[in-house]
C-alpha cells in the first residue's frame, strides 16, 4: 500500500533514536490510563505497545500506510497477549473514524506526507469532543547536514542517473502554516514550536542503519546491489563533516514541529430574545 518499501524487520532493529524521542513525547501525554488512543504512523508498533501498556484500561489502534510494518506490528502485539492494541493498514490522508479517540499521537510520521490539511481534517473528525493531538514530525530546516550531502551525492557523476525526475520528498512544515491549518480546521491550539534536537546514533553503523532503515525515498533508487555503497558514502562524507564524538557517536542536528492541540467543547452561541420581537 505505501509508497516505499520499509523493512520493518530492520528498522525495528534500528530505531532506538526514534523511540527514545517517542518516550519523550509519551510522557508529556500524561495519559492517566483509560484513554482511547490513535498511533498515527505507528511503524512496527513497540511505541504503539508502550502506550497500550500505560493505558490498561483504554485502548490504542496503531495504524500505518506500510503494510510491511502493520504485519510485523501484528506478529509481535498479537490480539491474545495485548487485548487493548491493534493494527491496521491505513493511509493518514483516509482516516474514516468519527469520534472515538481521546489522543491521537504520531511520532516521525507527517514529514513524509504532503496533504496536511486533509489528515488535520481527518484527526479533527476522529477525536472526541475535548481530545488532544500531540504530533512530532521533520519541521522546517530539519537534517540539513544529511540533505547537503545527498543533494551532492545525487548530482556526481556516479550516482546521479539514478536520480532523475527526483523530487524533495518531505515536508518540513513552519510552525505558523501549521498554526493555519490547525485553526482551519477548529482546533484549539495549546502549542506549536519548532525544535531543534540532537539526533545521536552508535557511530558510523548506527549512522548507516538510520539512512538505510528511513532514508528510502534516495537510498531505494539505487539498484540493490550497489545501496550498501551509496548509503556508507553517504554515512563517510556526512562524517568527514561533523565527525564522530569522543564518545563515538554520530550526531545529526534535526528539527522537529512539535504540536499540541485540542478540540474545542463547540460552545453555542444562542440569540437572547429581548421580547421586541
Ligand atoms: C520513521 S517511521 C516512525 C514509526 C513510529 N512512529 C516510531 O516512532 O518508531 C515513519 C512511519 O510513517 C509511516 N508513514 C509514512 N507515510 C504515511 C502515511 N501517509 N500514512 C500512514 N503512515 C505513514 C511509515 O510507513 C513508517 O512506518
Amino acid at each position: 500500500m505505501g509508497t516505499y518499501d520499509w523493512n520493518a524487520k530492520d528498522y525495528e532493529k534500528n530505531s532506538l533514536a526514534q523511540q527514545k524521542w517517542a518516550g519523550e513525547l509519551i510522557a508529556h501525554l500524561n495519559l492517566t490510563g483509560v484513554e482511547d488512543v490513535l498511533d498515527l504512523g505507528c511503524g512496527d508498533g513497540k511505541v504503539t505497545a508502550e502506550i497500550a501498556r500505560i493505558v490498561g484500561d483504554g485502548s490504542v489502534l496503531g495504524i500505518d500506510n506500510s503494510a510491511q510494518m502493520i504485519a510485523l506490528a501484528k506478529e509481535k502485539y498479537p490480539p491474545n497477549q495485548h487485548p487493548n492494541l491493534s493494527f491496521e493498514v491505513m493511509d493518514a490522508g483516509d482516516l474514516s473514524f468519527a469520534g472515538c479517540f481521546d489522543v491521537v499521537f504520531s511520532n516521525a510520521v507527517l514529514h513524509w506526507v504532503k496533504n496536511h490539511q486533509r489528515v488535520i481534517e481527518g484527526l479533527a473528525k476522529s477525536l472526541r469532543v475535548g481530545g488532544k493531538i500531540c504530533l512530532r514530525m521533520g519541521g522546517k530546516g530539519d537534517a540539513e547536514g544529511i540533505i547537503a550531502i545527498m543533494n551532492a551525492l545525487k548530482a556526481s557523476t556516479k550516482w546521479a542517473p539514478y536520480f532523475t525526475g527526483f523530487e524533495f520528498p518531505f515536508t518540513f512544515p513552519d510552525a505558523d502554516d501549521y498554526r493555519v491549518l490547525l485553526k482551519d480546521a477548529g482546533f484549539s491550539i495549546n502549542r506549536v514550536e519548532l525544535v531543534p534536537k540532537d539526533m545521536a546514533h552508535d557511530g558510523k553503523s548506527g549512522l548507516e542503519g538510520w539512512i538505510r532503515t528511513t532514508w528510502l525515498p534516495y537510498t531505494q533508487r539505487i539498484p540493490k546491489e550497489q545501496r550498501g555503497a551509496f548509503i556508507e558514502e553517504v554515512a563517510v562524507s556526512y562524517l568527514a563533516k561533523v565527525p564522530l564524538a569522543a564518545d563515538g557517536k554520530a550526531h545529526v542536528a534535526m528539527v522537529m514541529i512539535e504540536v499540541d492541540a485540542e478540540k474545542p467543547i463547540l460552545l453555542v452561541a444562542r440569540r437572547r430574545s429581548n421580547g421586541a420581537g
